[in-house]
């Protein structure tokens, strides 16, 4: 064994041991001709606040030179003795060897101090140099950022932020950090205002605020560096009642119960009356009135006669008033056809419908009418003039009684039956476009007349069975047969690539 790998032996030992007086042992051992060159390069460091850095200074053949930390002119270290009173600092020697194996000489006979910061701060930011006291002294910087995570440190509203309808809002988040944050608003459980899921922006504006305005804002405060802080704002605006019914016509029939329902929106929460006409209604024995939410429900209890008629809703708080009309009615509901618009006979077409009613419907009065020149869609093709005749051919059709119904569905709400009926009208031309509408009675009155329903009467051309006729309206619906299998295709598409893709995100994850 040589002396000098003896020599190395020794001095691994000694930067082990972490030994101060390293650079002194080794006094005179080191050919002084060879001036020391550092190892590691000036580097730049991204170092959160509040963690530990490590600024290495590794240098070749420390001799007897002397390592100096500084920090602008402030000396922080000098050779193995820590001159700043920081408790933060500390002074590393830096091992002798990178080399885990000791002995091996080619990797060893380095030396230098690192120095180590606890607890960094943002005013620790700068450069830091290592320099060795040569009689041209060298030196490494490096320089130190400090990334500070997003914090907020001002907010426009502490407290619930209560505006009137109309009003211009503005709210603020003010944040800092290092990198410069990002702040963005989101609403809780909802988009906000604009529809949109985020917005970014220091502060958030929200021109003419309304009820759907209110809500929990959130502004957060982001720049990748430790956790995102956010803050919450509550926003309430306050508005006068905004009435609408649930339904306008409540149709029931004698000794049922009935719910007449108003949903009035307002802020704060309204007082709510009923009227029937002028009068106000209390509670009776016959009427109660509940709120759930903003459902106010007026409930009549076995309804006569005298309960029919006009009654209101009437919610007011201390932005205004609002008022929504029902009307509670015996008579039956607007009809309803179900008959197919494209009927499978040449001169005579099943029609159908139905009308929800409590009380059996005593008659039925059915209309229908035809374009006037219509002699045949052969003749019609080219015509640009669609005239009808106004005179609606009609027929009276006695009802079939509810407990003679043999066409029961379901009742659409309580205490009203869904009656049908169906009648044959003959003496039709082919391929002919009809307009028809049904009134229907019963003991409470006639109701209103239905909607005009459109049919058509069955081609003699079999090749022109759905040829487009004066009302085109009606045959949309049998046309749409691509929408069907395009989206058959595309869910298709969709299983085929779960298929593929879920292995393959097993195999890989
Ligand atoms: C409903 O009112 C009628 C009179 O209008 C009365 O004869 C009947 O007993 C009442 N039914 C109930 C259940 O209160
Ligand atoms: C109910 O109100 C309508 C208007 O909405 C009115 O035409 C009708 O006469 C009123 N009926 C009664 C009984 O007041
Ligand atoms: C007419 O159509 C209804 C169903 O909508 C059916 O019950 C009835 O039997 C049909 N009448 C004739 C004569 O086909
Ligand atoms: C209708 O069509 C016939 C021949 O198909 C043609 O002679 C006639 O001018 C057309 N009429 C109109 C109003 O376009």
């Amino acid at each position: 064994m040589s002396a000098f790998s003896v020599w190395v032996l020794f001095a691994v030992f000694y930067a082990a041991q972490g030994a101060p007086n390293f650079p002194s042992s080794s006094d005179g051992l080191v050919p002084e001709g060879k001036p020391p060159s550092f190892v590691t390069p000036g580097q730049k460091y991204r170092i959160a606040t509040g963690s530990t850095v490590v600024l290495p200074c590794r240098i070749t053949q420390p001799g007897s030179y002397v390592l100096v930390w500084k920090r602008g002119i402030a000396v922080l270290t000098a050779g193995p003795v820590k001159v700043t009173p920081d408790p933060r600092v500390r002074l590393l020697p830096s091992p002798v060897s990178t080399s885990s194996i000791p002995g091996i000489p080619e990797l060893s006979g380095g030396g230098g101090y690192s120095l180590e910061l606890k607890d960094v701060k943002p005013q620790d930011a700068g450069d830091y140099v290592c320099q060795i006291g040569t009689m041209d002294p060298i030196e490494i910087t490096h320089t130190l950022e400090i990334l500070v995570p997003a914090r907020i440190h001002y907010v426009s509203h502490t407290g619930p932020l209560e505006v009137l309808q109309g009003a211009t809002v503005k709210m603020e988040c003010r944040s800092s950090g290092n990198p410069v944050p990002t702040v963005s608003w989101s609403r809780k459980n909802n988009v906000l205002p604009s529809g949109e899921r985020s917005v970014s922006g220091q502060s958030m504006v929200i021109q003419h605020a309304d009820r759907h305005s209110a809500g929990q804002y959130e502004c957060a405060a982001e720049n990748g560096v430790g956790q995102i802080d956010s803050r919450h704002i509550t926003l309430n605006v306050l508005y006068g009642p905004e009435v609408e019914t649930e339904r306008a016509t409540v149709h029931t029939g004698i000794g049922l119960e009935a719910q007449l329902v108003c949903i009035v929106h307002a802020e704060p929460s309204p007082q709510v009356l009923w009227f029937k006409d002028t009068a106000q209604l209390g509670t009776t024995e016959q009427h109660a009135a509940h709120a759930r939410g903003n459902r106010y429900t007026l409930v009549i209890r076995n309804v006569s006669t005298a309960d029919f008629g006009n009654y209101s809703c009437v919610a007011s708080n201390a932005h205004g008033k609002g008022r929504g009309q029902l009307i509670l009615t015996g008579i039956a509901g607007l009809a309803v056809f179900d008959s197919p618009p494209i009927g499978t006979e040449k001169d005579f077409y099943n029609i159908s419908w139905s009308v929800n009613s409590h009380a059996a419907i005593i008659e039925y009065r059915l209309y229908y009418r035809k374009p006037k020149h219509h002699h045949g869609h052969h003749e019609d093709r080219n015509s640009t003039k669609m005239s009808f005749r106004t005179d609606w051919q009609s027929f009276v059709i006695p009802g079939a009684g509810i407990s003679a119904n043999q066409f029961y569905t379901p009742a659409p709400f309580p205490g009203v039956t869904r009656q049908k009926m169906w009648h044959t009208i003959t003496g039709l031309q082919p391929a002919t476009s009809y307009e028809a509408r049904v009134q229907a009675k019963n003991v409470h009155g006639w109701n209103k007349l239905s909607p005009i329903f459109h049919f058509t009467t069955k081609s003699n051309d079999m090749d022109n069975m759905i040829e487009p006729s004066a009302q085109p309206a009606v045959y949309g619906v049998s046309q749409q047969g691509m929408s069907p299998f395009s989206s058959g295709v595309r869910s298709y598409i969709s299983s085929f690539f779960l298929l593929i893709l879920v292995p393959v995100f097993f195999a890989f994850f």
